[in-house]
Parts: structure tokens; C-alpha cells; sequence
């Protein structure tokens, strides 16, 4: 016999950003951080986890293409969803498995992204949230999804975010085993869902340094980092927490653009400096502020993680068809600069 079960979740984008980890192994970061999890039709992860007693190991497929759980991240979840598993009996088919047999048990996983891999679009976000989503399921794990992201987070940081819609908050924590370093939702996918989001692919290129290098080595060397984790992004998280309940859109977009450049400017002060944003992303960056200084109001806010592609936040479907024929304009399909294609990401909406 076989049991499995298929789960889809989809990606977030950080709008105050994690970077920076007070504890490697565990995936504890050095402050707070907020996303907005995307609609799951546009970009996700479809996991199918399957258990049967003729499997003589743990495998896993991603893409199709087999892949090795021997990293300790993909051990992480797998220990630690096997851990909480309870009994599971489908009295149909006549299968009992009880909560002692899962030590002995073996998964297969198959794991699909709907956008590329190597695109810096947070795939590992959507990945390892949902690889512990199905996991929870099949093996009936009684946890809510707040305490599945800290299991999430031991796979990768951003993931544990994934686990809700909306807007997101990860609560670094304080204790030493990272049991409180969690996601909790701010607010629900409804709250504001007048949003859209266009992700300006600039380059699908892998990149250069993974985020977990670069992370490792701003925290060797940056005192910048030091700064905003202690002074800047405690106050940040506030007040984005207040622009998000009140859908304060000036407010919003100001502190994602000033999160987003800061990040990046932490990432310069690291040595040797980490160069993630390219000219073509510099220059999205000078459209858009040209654009809300001349209206006035901002009406679109844009944030740049770990490389060159540009998400853009539109405060509504107007500012987003506006902001798309700029960027068509600025940027004409097929034309010498490297953008070259657009992803709507809409919001969990
Ligand atoms: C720039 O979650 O990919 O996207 O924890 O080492 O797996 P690991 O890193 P990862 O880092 C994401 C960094 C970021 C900002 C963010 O998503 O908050």
C-alpha cells in the first residue's frame, strides 16, 4: 500500500528583511522581519509526500530531477515532523500505522515549482513550507502553523513565513533553542486586497552568492548590520505593522523601498562587498521614485532580495496597469537591457 497526500504553497517577499543569523544551525535571525505571501495560482510549490512500507529509503525529486536529503536542512524537518507524528489509520483500505512505525518508515518526496528555480524568487520560501505542510499531514502531526513554521525555518528562514497568507510576521525570539522564533499572521489575505504585485524578472540567472553565504558573511563583517538589526528595524517593524492594519499606503511603500535599500546597502558594507541589484535594477529604482515624486503620493513601492529582479507593489490595479506601460516603455520586451519579461504575482488575494 501507499498513502499520500499533496500540498501547495506559495512564495513570499519580505517587505522588512531578514538577513543575518545569531545561530546557523538553528536558523535563528538577528532581527524581526515581515512578508506578504503571494497568491498561490502565480507562484508556488506543489509538494506530494507518499509513505509505503516497500520504500526502502527517504528519497526526493524536485522538478523531476532527484535530489539528495543528505543536508542537514532537509534532515532537520524530516527529524523534527517524524518526531510529533501520531497514529494514522485509513479503516477503508484496512492500513494502521501507528505512531512508533514512522521510525522505521520511509517518504518519498516530489516537489514541483510553477516559476524557475534559480530565478531569486525565494523558491527555498515556498519549498521548505510546504515540504513540512505535507509532511505534518501524512504523518498527522496535531501542530498549528505557527508552531510548523519553526520547523519550516530549520529548512530555510524566509520559509517559515509561508505557512500563512497575507501579511506575515517571524518573530526572531529569544530563547536559546529558537522554540519562540516563529511566524504569526498580521493580517489575513482579505485585509488588502487591493494590492497587486508584479515581479520585473531582470535576470533568471542563478545567483552569484546564495543568501546563506552572503548572510554569514555580513555578519563577519558588517557593522552596518549590527546598527539596523539593534537601532533601525525594531522601530521599522512597528510602524509597518500599523501602515499594514491601516492600509496606509505612503507609509507602507516608504518603508519597504527604505528596508529593501538598506538591505542592500548592508550587503555593500559587507567585505568583500555582496552586489546583488544590477544597473537595470538601479534604473527600475529611479522610475519608480520619479514616478511617486511627480504624483505626489506613492503609488507603487519596490523591493529587491537576494538579486536583480525588482517586486513592485502597486496600491491598486490602476497604479499597476500605469506602473506596467512605464515599464514597457522603459524597458521594451527584447530590447538590449536585460528585463525581459514580467510575473504577476498578485497578492494572496
Ligand atoms: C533576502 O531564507 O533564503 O530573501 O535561511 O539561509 O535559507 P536561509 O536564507 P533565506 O534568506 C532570504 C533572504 C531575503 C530576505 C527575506 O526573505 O527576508
Amino acid at each position: 500500500w501507499v498513502i499520500m497526500v499533496t500540498a501547495q504553497t506559495p512564495t513570499n517577499i519580505a517587505v522588512i528583511k531578514y538577513w543575518g543569523k545569531r545561530d546557523e544551525k538553528l536558523i535563528l535571525p538577528v532581527n524581526d522581519s515581515i512578508s506578504v505571501t503571494l497568491d498561490p495560482a502565480h507562484l508556488c510549490t506543489t509538494t506530494t509526500v507518499a509513505v509505503s512500507p516497500s520504500f526502502a529509503q527517504d528519497r526526493m525529486w524536485l522538478n523531476g530531477k532527484e535530489i539528495s536529503l543528505s543536508g542537514g536542512r532537509y534532515q532537520n524537518c524530516l527529524r523534527e515532523i517524524r518526531a510529533r507524528a501520531c497514529d494514522v489509520e485509513d479503516k477503508e483500505r484496512g492500513i494502521k500505522i501507528s505512531k512508533k512505525d514512522w521510525e522505521k518508515l520511509h517518504v518519498h518526496i516530489a516537489s514541483y515549482n510553477n516559476f524557475p528555480t534559480a530565478a531569486g524568487l525565494a523558491s527555498s520560501a515556498a519549498g521548505f513550507a510546504c515540504l513540512v505542510f505535507a509532511l505534518a499531514k501524512l504523518m498527522n502531526a496535531k501542530e498549528d502553523n505557527s508552531e510548523l513554521s519553526a520547523i519550516a525555518r530549520q529548512g530555510s528562514g524566509s520559509a517559515c513565513r509561508s505557512l500563512f497568507g497575507g501579511f506575515v510576521k517571524w518573530k526572531m525570539g529569544k530563547v536559546e533553542d529558537g522554540s519562540d522564533s516563529l511566524a504569526v499572521q498580521v493580517v489575513d489575505e482579505k485585509h488588502w486586497d487591493d494590492l497587486v504585485i508584479i515581479i520585473a524578472v531582470v535576470s533568471s540567472r542563478q545567483k552569484e552568492t546564495s543568501s546563506t553565504t552572503g548572510m554569514r558573511e555580513t555578519v563577519e563583517t558588517s557593522l552596518l548590520l549590527q546598527h539596523r538589526a539593534k537601532e533601525i528595524v525594531p522601530k521599522r517593524i512597528v510602524q509597518m505593522e500599523e501602515s499594514i492594519k491601516n492600509r496606509n499606503f505612503a507609509s507602507f511603500a516608504h518603508l519597504t523601498c527604505a528596508d529593501s535599500n538598506q538591505f542592500h546597502a548592508v550587503c555593500m558594507d559587507t567585505c568583500p562587498p555582496i552586489f546583488y541589484m544590477n544597473d537595470t535594477s538601479h534604473r527600475i529604482i529611479s522610475c519608480v521614485e520619479k514616478w511617486n515624486r511627480s504624483v505626489g503620493t506613492p503609488q507603487v513601492a519596490y523591493t529587491f532580495d537576494a538579486g536583480p529582479n525588482a517586486v513592485l507593489i502597486a496600491h491598486n490595479r490602476k497604479a499597476a496597469a500605469q506602473l506596467l506601460q512605464k515599464l514597457l516603455f522603459y524597458f521594451p520586451p527584447n530590447s538590449d537591457t536585460e528585463l525581459n519579461s514580467y510575473v504577476l504575482g498578485d497578492k494572496s488575494i
